[in-house]
């Protein structure tokens, strides 16, 4: 056998498979029912205006106290790439879906993943990017964490507890629970995934999960695209899809 022949045996020659959500779990939840009920269309039509344009064109604003406190855990696994972006898509959702709860949204979405500095990080990726990474405990201790954090530093910044345990709701579960339980908790979860289809995310993620960009697009388009609960963020991750792919070269780089 060559060392050609060699090497080649040893990559990899499908990369791991995403355990796909499971619609059916947690569905009996009385709040999955009752988000269930009150949307019965999916994905959920945008009553508001749909910017799907690069993420590059509308920063998130404001937040500043909320940033400057969790400083500390966006220095693990690139959260200061990830929280910023997702809390980007997060206010745009939020002008497509006037009725959702902008202040919950928001909070969430920037506490979701801080998480992720208190848990043991050589495990993240051995973990939590892994076969089914859905079920993963490092998963569900990141989510716990996440609570601790937001119950750490939002009384300090004058929210309630009223609010803050309904911040940890949303988090409890971002990435393990299979159904949303609200419209805010809805547009957390599309905005969190939304961010793997910007280029940053892709750079990212593509090399967490082990995948070469053309795999890991096609991937998003066949996988996570079904995901999405709300047609505003179905919008986003096509336009970003589609300019992403040109921009990557993907169609001839595979
Ligand atoms: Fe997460
Ligand atoms: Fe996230």
């Amino acid at each position: 056998m060559s060392t050609t022949d060699q090497h080649t045996q040893q990559v990899p020659q499908s990369p791991p498979a995403w355990e796909q959500a499971d619609p059916g779990a947690h569905a009996d939840d009385p709040r999955a029912l009752a988000f269930a009920a009150a949307y019965p269309e999916r994905p959920i039509p945008a009553a508001g205006p749909v910017e799907s344009g690069s993420i590059c064109i509308s920063p998130s604003t404001g937040y500043e106290g909320l940033w400057k406190a969790i400083v500390p855990e966006t220095r693990t696994r690139a959260n200061d790439l990830h929280l910023p972006i997702v809390a980007a898509y997060a206010s745009r959702l939020c002008d497509a879906y006037p009725a959702a709860d902008r202040e919950l949204v928001m909070v969430s979405i920037i506490l979701h993943d801080t998480g992720w500095a208190h848990v043991d990080e050589s495990r993240i990726i051995s973990e939590g990017f892994q076969g089914d990474w859905r079920k993963a405990a490092i998963r569900f201790e990141h989510e716990a964490e996440g609570c601790t954090v937001a119950r750490r530093v939002l009384p300090d910044l004058g929210y309630d507890a009223a609010f803050v345990e309904r911040v940890c709701e949303i988090i409890d579960g971002h990435d393990t629970r299979h159904v949303a339980y609200s419209l805010e908790d809805a547009l957390v979860r599309d905005s969190d995934r939304l961010w793997r289809f910007d280029r940053s995310g892709i750079a990212m993620s593509s090399s967490w999960f082990g995948m070469d960009p053309a795999t890991y697009v096609d991937r998003l388009e066949r996988e996570i695209i079904p995901e999405l609960i709300s047609e505003a963020a179905l919008q986003m991750a096509r336009n970003d899809l589609q300019r992403n792919r040109s921009l990557l070269r993907t169609e001839v780089i595979r």
